[in-house]
């Protein structure tokens, strides 16, 4: 059966670092509803116009929006087998349609690791996250520092600050997650899919932990 997967956790709490190394280690595309985003707004669709609005200001965008978008990556070819969903869902309705959606291909969320980590913690690691141009590869200055600074290891591309990592954006990023996003956890819970993992240590003992949940033999 396929193995759909959904990280869940508060922004900056290394989602989109430790989705990289899983999707890669379990062979499924990752799928980060803020990359798909971002990638409008570089290609100026209206789609990205009308997300860009709501980022800019660390709002979510509307549920209809968000959701028509993951629909269309995930009736992609390559999500047959399963795929690791990074930022999607983040509301209750979101992660209603995302079951309607799986059903109807014969699957489901199998597994919700959940990252937890301090709002200061996160505070600290947006404001020192550096990010790739050309993949979206995530450098931290202090904690994940690029070799070269300011330019990606991996493809050499110049490594930017995201718009959205300014101080007043974070905060209110970090309210809107628990305001809007939080509620998943019980949600989850309740379907006993939720696995809890302390987000606050090294990346590579957050893999590990991450690893021995979702893919545990
Ligand atoms: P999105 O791009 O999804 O951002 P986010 O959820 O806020 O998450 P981040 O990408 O900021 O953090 P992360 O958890 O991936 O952390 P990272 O690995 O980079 O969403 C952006 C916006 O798009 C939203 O605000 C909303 O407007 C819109 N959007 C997206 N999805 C939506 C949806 N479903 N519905 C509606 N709107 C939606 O790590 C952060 C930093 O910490 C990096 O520098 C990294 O190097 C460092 N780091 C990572 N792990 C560790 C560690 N263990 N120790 C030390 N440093 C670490």
């Amino acid at each position: 059966m396929a193995t759909y997967i959904v990280l869940l956790g508060p922004p900056g709490v290394g989602k989109g670092t430790q989705a990289k190394i899983l999707a890669e280690r379990l062979a499924i595309p990752h799928i980060s509803s803020g990359d798909l985003f971002r990638e409008n707004i570089k290609n100026q669709t209206e789609l990205g116009r009308l997300a860009q609005a709501y980022m800019t200001k660390g709002e979510l965008v509307p549920d209809e929006v968000t959701i028509g978008m993951i629909r269309a990556r995930l009736t992609m070819p390559d999500c047959k087998g399963g795929a690791l969903l990074d930022g999607f869902p983040r509301t209750i309705r979101q992660a209603e349609a995302l079951e309607a959606l799986l059903a109807e291909f014969g699957g489901r969320v199998s597994c919700v690791p959940y990252l937890t980590a301090e709002p200061a913690v996160l505070v600290d690691r947006l404001s020192g996250r550096w990010t790739c141009r050309a993949q979206g590869h995530i450098f931290h200055e202090k904690y994940n520092p690029p070799q070269t600074p300011g330019i990606c290891d991996l493809d050499g591309s110049e490594l930017y600050q995201r718009e959205d990592d300014k101080r007043e954006t974070v905060e209110n990023r970090i309210r809107v997650y628990f305001e809007q996003t939080a509620p998943l956890v019980e949600y989850y819970r309740r379907l006993g899919r939720l696995f809890e993992i302390n987000g606050d240590q090294p990346i590579e003992a957050v893999t590990a932990a991450l690893l021995a949940v979702v893919n545990p033999s």
